[in-house]
């Protein structure tokens, strides 16, 4: 009885030190992430060339469409490729994206089944250039990439969908994770507001510990029903290094990191993003808050490390998911 008394949620929340959406904004995006370094992450693009010079795996790029008539040249463009991804550069929270899994004749296969035809498909193109699923609503420019095909180990916990790993880094320390799971409801996408799962990850050793599903606290997936705690993240450490390493290439002090990792091509980095949501906090039934204090007294020492794997191991060594 007590747990649902709501002065007593608000005070267990209070105790786990949950960061809001305000202070969110005000101690950390604004005080670490300078603007300038906005269309870095903004820009699903620019996102893409900076991580390849660093020499950071992402999925492959096929197409970019930046006008109407490079639309009806698609079709012929990708004539080859079984499977793809269109998304709109300045896209968020999942809009626009089409999550081409396969054809049929003319008719391209969405990643829930079903079919669309070209018209179908030309116009939600031509949508999106238009900005209609994008930050701002400015006419944008649409990307067409490789479609990631997920690791096997996450075959029975994603309802047709490749789930992504989100990572929370902070001065270039991982601070919070977890994996989000598609669900019939997503199409195809792992954004919890598609209406994804999220599973949150301990930080040390890479294994889940439990999920939520919109305000539901959740041990199995709604669709096939396995259980979506104890699963083992492959490759964890290469994840947390690479998230590591993406403060030095954004230059910002506050981002979250998208992962997916691939059956035949491992982690690969899908975005950033320079205002990640509070849900993690939910996924992980943890607070932010100590945990960013805890850098933020590194910074106070004039102790932040310029090497990601030291950053890694204190962030392994600190961060443990509790309760
Ligand atoms: N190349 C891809 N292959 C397969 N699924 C993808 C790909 N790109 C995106 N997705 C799916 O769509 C979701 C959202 O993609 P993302 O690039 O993070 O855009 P957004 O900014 O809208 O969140 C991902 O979490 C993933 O589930
Ligand atoms: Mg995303």
């Amino acid at each position: 009885m007590g747990l649902w008394n709501p002065f007593e949620i608000a005070r267990r929340l209070n105790r786990l030190g949950l960061v809001g959406i305000g202070r969110r904004n005000a101690e950390f995006v604004l005080m670490y992430n300078p603007r300038k370094f906005y269309p870095r992450v903004d820009d699903k693009l620019i996102t893409k060339k900076l991580a390849l010079a660093a020499g950071l795996p992402v999925p492959e790029l096929y197409a970019v469409v930046r006008e109407e008539h490079e639309i009806g040249e698609l079709h012929e463009k990708l004539k080859d490729r079984e499977s793809f991804v269109v998304k709109p550069a300045h896209g968020s929270g999942g809009d626009g994206i089409l999550v081409i899994s396969g054809r049929r004749g003319e008719k391209y296969r969405r990643a829930n089944g079903s079919l669309m035809a070209r018209e179908e498909f030309e116009h939600h193109l031509s949508n999106g250039l238009s900005g209609l699923f994008s930050l701002g609503g400015q006419p944008d420019h649409l990307l067409v990439e490789y479609c990631v095909q997920f690791d096997p180990i996450f075959e029975r916990v994603s309802f047709k969908g490749v789930p992504d790993i989100r990572i929370i880094v902070f001065l270039g320390y991982p601070v919070m994770a977890m994996i989000r799971l598609p669900t019939r409801l997503s199409d195809g996408k792992a954004n919890l507001h598609q209406g994804a799962i999220g599973v949150g990850i301990d930080l040390p050793s890479g294994i889940t510990k439990r999920g939520v599903w919109g305000s539901e606290i959740i041990r199995d997936h709604p669709d096939t029903e396995h259980s979506i705690v104890g699963l083992s993240i492959p490759r964890w450490d290469e994840l947390l290094h690479m998230a590591a390493r993406c403060y030095e290439l954004s230059g910002l002090g506050y981002i979250g990191v998208d992962f997916v990792l691939d059956k035949h091509k491992g982690p690969l980095i899908l975005e950033l993003n320079a205002r990640p949501g509070l849900a993690i906090q939910m996924a992980n039934a943890n607070g932010l808050l100590p945990r960013l204090r805890k850098v933020q007294a590194l910074e106070a020492a004039g102790r932040l490390s310029k090497d990601p794997a030291e950053r890694v191991a204190f962030a392994r060594a600190n961060f443990a998911t509790t309760g």
